[in-house]
């Protein structure tokens, strides 16, 4: 048995005609930076979100880098962060020049705690990141009421989340900017490294063209100390095609899901939450197991069933971070989690006969845990 935890073929496979003549249709034209696939991609994206703007760049990582600085973030500002999520989203804060201030989360959803969040806020605070972690939108309606109250900026980090909703609306659509990642695993994955900003600030998306480029308004004439991060015209054509199906390779997502669902009921295992105004997409399907976690990785291993650990280590006690202070007992439900969580296969064609063997092993190991 091999169950890995992503399988990227099957999908390139079943629409290999339609992806190899996209490829094809860009070297024929010979524009491959930027350039009308680029443009296409973007227009598309803006009226899926339903937004004003959408910006193409290299990653996820540099859309939120690029989306903090074109809000002017910087030098003494304070920015909430959940600590529980990939390193990038805290990363950005220090790289804009500003602190990352961690926020615990909420222990069913793994998104920001808004109640912790308030407790962060100082007078340095400008703004607040949220993160749909493994698929599931974050409280926006408190988010943004929080943001409201303080005059905070909301970035969404919406890298995992790609076509979930929030009360009936995308997320991305919230905050001043919505970021997203194209990477290869992600449920709007290219064929590479990508990125996107989403906003409905016309005067941030201006500074946004021009940070992706160089800091170039014009050619040749540079205003702003920018980056190379631009979306390259083969990722476009690509990812345009794949945005086509996106809800429904979600759908098929959210049927997995609802077969582990099922199937870990009344076991010691806890299956991931879905609050019920939203659309879970299910990037990962995170259980939290009572003990022996790591045990029970090498278990599954040994059957020849992959799993991660997403995250191993809650951000705030990342070595990286010693320097700004945080220590272990500060965010308890960050803490606890980075020891419980274990990430099973999920991708779109998943069949039920391998969720099936994923189950069996699962309960085979519960006398394990119960002794
Ligand atoms: C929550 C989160 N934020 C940001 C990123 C960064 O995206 P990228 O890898 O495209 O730079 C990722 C991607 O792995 C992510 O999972």
């Amino acid at each position: 048995m091999n169950i890995p935890m992503v399988d990227l073929k099957v999908k390139y496979r079943k629409h290999k005609e339609e992806f190899d003549n996209a490829v094809i249709g860009v070297m024929e034209s010979g524009m491959f930076i930027m350039g009308p696939e680029v443009s296409a991609f973007e227009r598309e994206i803006e009226a899926y979100y339903g937004m004003k703007h959408a910006v193409g760049v290299a990653s996820g990582t540099d859309a939120l880098l690029i989306a903090a600085l074109s809000l002017g973030i910087g030098k003494g500002d304070e920015v909430i962060v959940p600590a529980f999520t990939f390193i990038a989203t805290s990363e950005i804060v220090i790289r804009a020049g500003a602190t990352p201030v961690f926020a615990d989360i909420n222990p069913d959803t793994f998104t920001l705690d808004p109640e912790d969040i308030r407790k962060k806020i100082t007078p340095k605070t400008k703004a607040i990141i949220p993160v749909h972690l493994y698929g599931h939108p974050a409280d926006m309606d408190s988010i943004m009421k929080i943001a409201k109250e303080h005059n905070l900026f909301v970035i969404e980090d919406c890298a995992q989340a790609q076509g979930a909703t929030f009360a009936g609306k995308q997320v991305g659509s919230f905050g001043d900017m919505g970021c997203f990642s194209f990477f290869p695993t992600k449920n709007l994955g290219g064929y590479g490294d990508g990125g996107l900003i989403l906003t409905n600030n016309d005067e941030a998306f201006e500074k946004i063209k021009a940070l992706k480029n160089h800091g170039s308004f014009e050619r040749y004439y540079h205003c702003l100390h920018g980056f190379n991060s631009r979306l390259d015209s083969m990722q476009a054509a690509i990812l345009r095609i794949k945005l086509r199906h996106l809800d429904e390779w979600n759908d098929q997502r959210r049927a997995v899901a609802k077969r582990y669902r099922d199937g870990l009921k009344d076991t010691v295992y806890t299956a991931p939450f879905e609050a019920e105004n939203v659309k879970h997409v299910y990037h990962q399907y995170t259980i939290k197991v009572p003990a022996k976690r790591n045990e029970l990785k090498e278990f599954l291993a040994k059957k020849g069933i992959s799993s991660m650990i997403y995250y191993p280590v809650s951000n705030h006690l990342q070595e990286v971070y010693k320097d700004l202070g945080w220590k272990k007992g500060d965010l308890p439900i960050s803490e606890d989690l980075q020891d419980k969580v274990l990430s099973l296969p999920i991708y779109p064609d998943l069949s039920n006969e391998n969720v099936d063997l994923i189950l069996e092993a699962l309960k085979e190991f519960q006398s394990e845990i119960k002794q």
